[in-house]
């Protein structure tokens, strides 16, 4: 699709004609990743960071929140319970910790990868090239960094400090050094118009990316970007944040990397509790990234408000999500559910 396609479907309200893309979404989904929803669980290792971004709860300036880093035994101990769950991949997430050093991710992985069957994604962040080959030759094999928006001058804005540039660097980097990679953007950014989206959209696909997260923009109140509506400069080119406008954005990209593995993402499931995370993946995704993080800690990674999942366990999360997943005909995943690309099958 063009630019102007795109932006064309972005701009479309009409139900009759969306109910065109969702099935034709939903068609590639099924043809070319197949009716298995893959689970990744989600640990969020440590709410500590020293970035400013400034839509992001858990920035560096947000003094009153309560900081913790897990420890080794804690992390191991919920790496257990998903293997029990039957999860073929942790994700492990957390802040740009500077106190997470580059050799206790390195053991990390080395005993995962020793003791478990599971595939290990990173999402750690930016960090310099030395230190993602060690995570890499330790066993990692997937990275996921959002870019947020591909667009210079709005990134630049919500990002003070670190340039446009690092982050494209560390995506390209990612990808020589063999990683998995995954990357993504947030709908309705203030600033944020249509155009850039359907821009977005094309980038995904320039950059035949493995794993794309997409969800909407939720202002939180102790942020720079709470007062949303001061930075926006025309209604009628910014993109909203709806539920709706999301999972055009899903349906899209799905539509333009048929392979992907795109979630349906905590942030969706945040604005539609009911019911967002079956839309999603009705409309082109096929992965859950069911929470496993402890109680005591998921409340304290606060990087929007009204996160979904907030006050239950993994054991809840988990049963949840395989009912949801079941409720629309589809199946649970197996093993660790990679990419897999036409090309190198087709070689086989
Ligand atoms: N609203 C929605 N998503 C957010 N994220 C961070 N802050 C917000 C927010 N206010 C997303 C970013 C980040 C991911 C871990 O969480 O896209 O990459
Ligand atoms: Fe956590 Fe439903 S997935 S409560």
């Amino acid at each position: 699709m063009d630019l102007f396609e795109l932006e064309t479907w972005l701009r479309e309200k009409n139900s009759a004609q969306l109910e065109k893309l969702w099935r034709q979404a939903d068609h590639v989904r099924a043809h070319s990743v197949g009716n298995a929803v893959h689970l990744r669980g989600l640990l969020e290792i440590s709410n500590h960071c020293s970035r400013e971004c400034q839509y992001c709860g858990i920035h560096v300036g947000r003094k009153d929140l309560e900081r913790y880093r897990m420890t080794r035994p804690e992390i191991e101990q919920c790496i257990h319970q998903l293997v029990d769950f039957g999860y073929g991949t942790v994700v492990l997430q957390a802040g740009e910790d500077p106190g997470i050093i580059p050799s206790s991710i390195e053991d990390l992985v080395t005993w995962i990868k020793g003791n478990t069957y599971l595939a290990v994604t990173l999402s750690l962040g930016e960090r310099p090239l030395e230190v993602l080959r060690r995570w890499k030759q330790a066993g990692a094999d997937r990275y996921l960094l959002r870019i947020e928006t591909t667009d210079q001058a709005l990134l630049d804005s919500i990002h003070p400090g670190r340039p446009y540039g690092s982050r494209m660097d560390t995506l390209d980097r990612l990808s020589q050094l063999g990683y998995e990679v995954g990357s993504g953007i947030m709908v309705g950014i203030p600033g944020q118009t249509y155009e850039m989206v359907a821009k977005d959209i094309q980038w995904f696909k320039d950059m035949d990316l493995d794993m794309i997260g997409i969800g909407p923009f939720i202002p939180h109140k102790d942020t720079p970007l709470s007062d949303t509506l001061s930075r926006v400069t025309s209604k009628k080119e910014q993109v909203s944040g709806t539920e709706t406008m999301v999972n055009k954005v899903i349906a899209l990209s799905r539509i333009a990397c048929p392979e992907a593995n795109i979630p349906a993402t905590t942030a969706l499931a945040s604005i539609n509790t009911k019911f967002g995370r079956e839309k999603a993946l009705s409309h082109g995704a096929n992965v859950v990234m069911p929470n496993v993080t402890p109680k005591v800690y998921r409340v304290l990674y606060d990087i929007y408000p009204g996160k979904a999942c907030i006050s239950e366990t993994a054991d809840v999360c988990h049963s949840c999500i395989k009912k949801r997943i079941r409720s629309i005909g589809r199946e649970i995943g197996s093993g660790p559910g990679s990419r897999k690309k036409v090309i190198s099958s087709n070689l086989n």
